[in-house]
């Protein structure tokens, strides 16, 4: 499974890359405004940390709109993925501009019929939100998996991009149920190192080594 950080946090972003793990980035217009940049700067700031796909998402919401800044974000730099969102116009525009060789991630998916229509729209991916569905007491987790069954079934060629992971389970539930992608927020990659054995064990080693190389008696006064 593909790591995204999904922050446009720069510094999140340069500590992620710098781990060597972090394989794409995925935005939204919540993202971009708590950092306070507007979004083409931003995301093209965003593209010179990271080098691999990174997600931009269209504010307008009719066709055509989708359509003209679909086309003009994705002049940003050539690894950019527009994001439309799940709707009627969003899955029109996702249909022309993958039509246009310009790939698409299809957002805020709640139902296996929404990621089936963002299959059959050429998506490059589409973007369950399994932390959401969580708070209204549903299993989100059970959407990525239909998903993906779904998709094996017929062998499209989107990718289930799991999103809204809110924890290292959800990262791990979400590879165990087959997404190609999960993205996740800074503190849950950095969470995914933790294991109080793993501090232990070092430590242990550590002190070790120390004893027999370190603190030997050299048998001289
Ligand atoms: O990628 C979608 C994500 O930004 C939504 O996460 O935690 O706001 O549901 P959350």
């Amino acid at each position: 499974m593909k790591f995204f950080l999904d922050t446009a946090n720069l510094e999140e972003l340069r500590k992620g890359a710098a781990w060597g793990v972090v394989d794409g980035v995925t935005t939204n217009p919540s993202l971009i405004a708590k950092e306070g940049v507007p979004m083409r700067e931003q995301v093209a700031a965003i593209c010179s940390i990271v080098n691999g796909p990174i997600s931009a998402e269209v504010v307008a919401t009719d066709f055509e709109g989708m359509v003209k800044e679909g086309r003009e974000v994705a002049k940003i730099h050539p690894n950019i993925v527009v994001k439309c969102p799940l709707t009627r116009a969003g899955i029109q525009a996702c249909s022309t501009l993958s039509k246009d060789g310009i790939p698409v991630n299809a957002t805020l998916c709640f139902s296996p019929g929404q990621a089936l229509l963002a299959a059959k729209a050429g998506a490059w991916c589409v973007s369950p939100f399994v932390g959401r569905l969580d708070d209204l007491g549903l299993e989100g987790m059970a959407l990525i998996r239909d998903i993906c069954r779904i998709y094996a079934n017929y062998g499209f060629k989107t990718q289930v991009l799991a999103a809204s992971l809110r924890s290292p389970l959800h990262v791990v539930q979400a590879a165990e149920a087959g997404a190609h992608i999960g993205t996740m927020p800074f503190k849950v990659l950095d969470q995914l190192f933790n294991h109080p054995l793993t501090d232990k064990g070092l430590d242990q080693f550590l002190k070790d080594y120390a004893r027999a190389f370190q603190e030997a008696p050299t048998g001289r006064e």
